[in-house]
């Protein structure tokens, strides 16, 4: 239980990478509150979960694209749990649309739910971590397309691109207070993100190809990375991006 007596925020938390982050979190001995836009039903099933572990959750419903949501999950864990020492950034959203036809609707939601978020997710943590003392960690879960085109997907990549800056300079300026931001870069993950391509047998198969370990990741084994980052072995990680992407940024383009 290495994360015993901490308090962990995960944004987008009850579906996909966010549902198996809480629950690794709260298997490690956080206690969690989860953030939630939709299925009220799923948050109460992991809740449920959580305390048969015998740990402690506390389901939000907050839409982190604005400011004064997030600071209800921040006042929610306070006010629960009496602090704050993990906040990962994991909600986000794709559109799947090239240079050429993205709207500025879509535009503006993508970089609302996955940049502005975690910028604004990133600085009333990081206040609330220095009001209380002692340090903390800011989790950015970013992508391999923070840095590799991914033709077809443009503000996505263009979020994610922005979630890799932000990692390294909100790391560097956040130093001084013992305040750690990581990013965590999944692939291909078989989350609700990707149905499209998992219910699509040949495109399933072209990007499992593409992949040097040959399939998508579980939700599991990027939540495990998540876990060990908000651990004390991650102690002198700050900055940079952890890519848990089977090797694929390594191989072609993005798919
Ligand atoms: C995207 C997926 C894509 C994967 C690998 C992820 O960040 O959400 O749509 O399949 O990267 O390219």
């Amino acid at each position: 239980m290495s994360l015993k007596n901490k308090v962990a925020i995960v944004t987008g938390g009850n579906s996909g990478i966010g549902q198996a982050i809480v629950l690794e979190l709260a298997r490690q001995g956080a206690s969690v509150v989860i953030d939630y836009v939709a299925h009220p039903e799923a948050t109460e099933a992991l809740e449920r979960e959580i305390c048969k572990l015998g740990n402690q959750s506390l389901g939000v419903e907050a839409d982190v694209s604005k400011l004064a949501d997030l600071q209800k999950l921040i006042d929610a864990a306070v006010g629960k749990f009496g602090r704050l020492d993990i906040m990962v950034n994991n909600a986000g959203i794709e559109t799947r649309t090239s240079v050429l036809d993205t709207t500025e609707a879509q535009y503006e939601r993508v970089m609302a739910i996955n940049l502005k978020s975690a910028f604004f997710g990133t600085q009333i943590a990081a206040r609330q971590m220095i009001k209380q003392g002692g340090g903390g960690r800011v989790i950015n879960i970013t992508s391999v397309h923070e840095d590799w085109p991914m033709p077809g997907n443009t503000p996505y990549c263009l979020a994610k691109g922005g979630m890799r800056m932000l990692t390294r300079t909100a790391g560097v300026e956040l130093a001084k207070h013992d305040i750690l931001v990581v990013g965590v870069g999944p692939g291909a993950v078989a989350t609700p993100i990707n149905l499209s391509t998992m219910n699509d047998p040949a495109k399933l198969a072209q990007l499992n190809a593409a992949i040097p370990l040959g399939r998508m990741a579980r939700p599991e084994e990027i939540a495990s990375v998540v876990a060990f980052l908000a651990g004390a072995g991650a102690s002198y990680l700050t900055a940079t991006t952890i890519f848990t992407d089977g090797g694929i940024m390594q191989s072609s383009v993005g798919l």
